[in-house]
């Protein structure tokens, strides 16, 4: 039996679309751990602070997916409204989010790998799979490494600032063309199922 896809807006597929609102789901609830994770009852900041590392060592795992799924599965065109300079903004936007969202849980991961107590505290993803530190830097001298662990947690909340910016664009964006403009933006990064007829 012949069925005919009805197609009217041109989405990603839905492996794209479940990275998306995963890895998504998993930056928010990190940022409120991050900020929260020292203003809990001492039993409960330890738990805090390891839930977020292995939610930060998972997301590089599904970012590093999703980017290769991404290479392998170019994104559907843009609508025919958007003009030369806003496809350029809304491309450079997603190549610089791609690089923020990974770079950001590698910067904590070089910031934990930097720490002084690190032998009392090994990393166990979701205490259940045990992760390694970066050698180069868990093996430094107890002086140097101080100082590299402070520079890495600034870095790691300088890339976290950077990607609160570049977020607020693209939802403005998003938000704009889908109510502004009256175009289907939202349904392009939908999850559910193709209709058919
Ligand atoms: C989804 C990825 C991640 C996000 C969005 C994120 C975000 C944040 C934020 C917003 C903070 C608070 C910064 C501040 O106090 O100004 C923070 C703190 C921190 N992050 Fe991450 N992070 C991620 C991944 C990781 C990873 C992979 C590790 C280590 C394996 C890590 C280790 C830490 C540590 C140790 C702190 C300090 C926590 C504390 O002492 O309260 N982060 N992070």
């Amino acid at each position: 039996m012949t069925q005919i896809l009805t197609e009217p807006v041109s989405r990603y597929t839905r492996v794209a679309a479940v990275f998306h609102w995963l890895v998504a789901a998993l930056i928010v609830v990190n940022v409120g751990l991050g900020y929260t994770a020292e203003l809990l009852p001492d039993t409960w900041v330890r738990p805090a602070i390891d839930l977020h590392k292995s939610i930060g060592l998972t997301a590089i795992g599904l970012v590093s997916m999703r980017i290769l799924w991404r290479l392998a599965h170019p994104a559907p065109p843009l609508p025919e409204s958007y003009g030369r300079v806003e496809r350029a903004a809304a491309h450079t936007a997603h190549v610089v989010l791609y690089g923020l969202i990974l770079a950001l849980p590698v910067s904590g991961w070089l910031h934990d790998s930097a720490f002084k107590d690190a032998a009392a505290h090994p990393l166990r993803i979701f205490w259940l799979i045990p992760w390694f530190r970066v050698g180069a830097l868990a093996h430094l001298d107890p002086t140097t490494k101080e100082a590299v662990h402070g520079q890495l947690f600034a870095l790691h909340v300088w890339l976290a600032y950077a990607l609160y910016g570049l977020v607020a664009l693209h939802v403005l964006g998003a938000l704009k063309h889908q109510f502004i403009d009256g175009e289907a933006e939202l349904q392009r990064m939908r999850v559910g199922r193709r209709r058919a007829l």
